[in-house]
């Protein structure tokens, strides 16, 4: 238990007042989200570039806790568009999770909200769906359908007591209740195919537990995959799986992509996996985006000190005989945010003003951005 000189103490009358905050701040948001449920103007808006499948712009999505607000992802801004992978990585509780929860609004509410910002979705003829404002009834018409998701951890999103086949069935006979019972078998047979999976037949009666790690996820891929998404979020799913077995799923993702046409946020934090796969690849440290790229302009020409931190703690070729460098200091605390730059106490090359202010996202070149103090000074320079 925590006593009273601990930093994380909490009296009993500021645990009262953070109860009374966070009832009346959720109370408002949901009303606001019922109010705006009713009314389809209120939750549908325009693509800024109708080549996007999603579009997220300043979301922030906070969770409400006993403790006080944590700012899980704080103004994120970024673009997926159709066809492309993008890649999202950060070291453990930057927000990965948290952002592809809330496109597909499966965050536990009333803690979690989505407090601020848009998840514009493509719905075709130029016109978006934001996910953000959208009811539960609009969420399910797409979740599963055109927007899905391979979860974390594939052993706890499959369940246990009922047989594969079914549970690829299930999502197929929620969103086409026009096919028969044939053609429902029919087609997850086909998927269990697809992804690989020799014994389609008997694999389609057999339980979870019954199957490999490696064999869990291309089930989990082929639920994921039988609707055929417009746009599918891949979060670390690769990380319970050994080396093989994960070359041989990132090749099926990308076999498959090239099959079905669809858009794939890959979330890691394996640099690895994503710079040989990703059009771009999104950068994220403290629930924000510190920098945004190509594959090469984050891998050779890194423009924020976290990113570099990052590149100096993995291994390749030109390191091989040197000892990798780690990134000083520990994750922040989500709960008490600085109020510069996140990365700030971890930076060898702070300046004065990242204490103090939040850094801007600068243009690096069309394609690079990065939100680091450091820019505005070589810039400055003329470097
Ligand atoms: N239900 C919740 N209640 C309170 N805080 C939460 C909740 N879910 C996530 N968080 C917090 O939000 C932050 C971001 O979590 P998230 O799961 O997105 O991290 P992540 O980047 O996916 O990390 P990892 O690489 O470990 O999966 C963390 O600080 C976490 O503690
Ligand atoms: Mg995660």
């Amino acid at each position: 238990m925590s006593k009273k000189h601990d930093s994380d103490y909490i009296s009993a009358k500021k645990s009262r007042q953070i109860s009374r905050f966070n009832r009346k701040l959720t109370k408002k948001l949901e009303k606001e989200r019922n109010d705006a449920s009713k009314d389809p103007a209120l939750y549908t808006t325009t693509m800024k570039d109708p080549g996007n499948v999603v579009e997220f712009d300043n979301v922030c999505t906070y969770f409400f806790t006993d403790i006080g607000t944590v700012k899980a992802v704080d103004g994120v801004t970024f673009n997926v568009p159709k066809r492309a992978t993008v890649g999202v990585v950060g070291e453990s509780g930057c927000g990965k999770s948290v952002t592809s929860l809330s496109l597909m609004q499966l965050l536990q509410r009333p803690t979690g909200q989505t407090v601020g910002g848009e998840i514009r979705f493509n719905i075709g003829d130029g016109k978006a769906l934001n996910i953000v404002k959208a009811p539960t009834a609009k969420m399910q018409e797409i979740r599963g359908n055109r927007v899905s998701m391979i979860f974390q951890e594939p052993m706890t999103s499959l369940n246990p007591v009922f047989r594969i086949g079914q549970q690829v069935n299930e999502v197929l006979e929620l969103h086409h209740p026009e096919m028969s019972e044939e053609e429902v078998k029919a087609r997850t047979l086909e998927m269990l195919e697809l992804v690989g999976i020799a014994n389609k037949e008997g694999v389609y009666n057999m339980y979870p537990h019954e199957l490999s790690g490696g064999m869990r996820q291309r089930v989990m891929i082929a639920m994921a995959l039988a609707c055929e998404p417009d746009i599918l979020i891949a979060d670390e799913p690769t990380t319970a799986l050994d080396v093989t077995i994960q070359a041989q799923i990132l090749e099926l993702m990308q076999d498959l992509q090239k099959k079905l046409g669809m858009a794939i946020i890959i979330v890691t934090h394996d640099l690895g996996v994503i710079a040989s796969m990703c059009d771009e690849i999104i950068v994220m440290y403290g629930g924000r985006v510190c920098e945004r790229g190509t594959a090469d302009d984050i891998f050779y020409r890194p423009a924020h000190e976290y990113t570099k931190g990052l590149l100096r703690s993995i291994p390749s070729t030109q390191n091989m005989n040197e000892r990798l460098i780690p990134i000083g200091g520990t994750p922040i605390n989500m709960l008490d945010l600085p109020k510069g730059c996140a990365f700030c106490p971890r930076c060898d090359s702070a300046m004065k003003i990242c204490l103090r202010e939040q850094p801007v996202e600068m243009e690096i070149s069309d394609t690079h951005h990065a939100s680091c103090w450091m820019n505005v000074k070589n810039a400055k320079e003329g470097k």
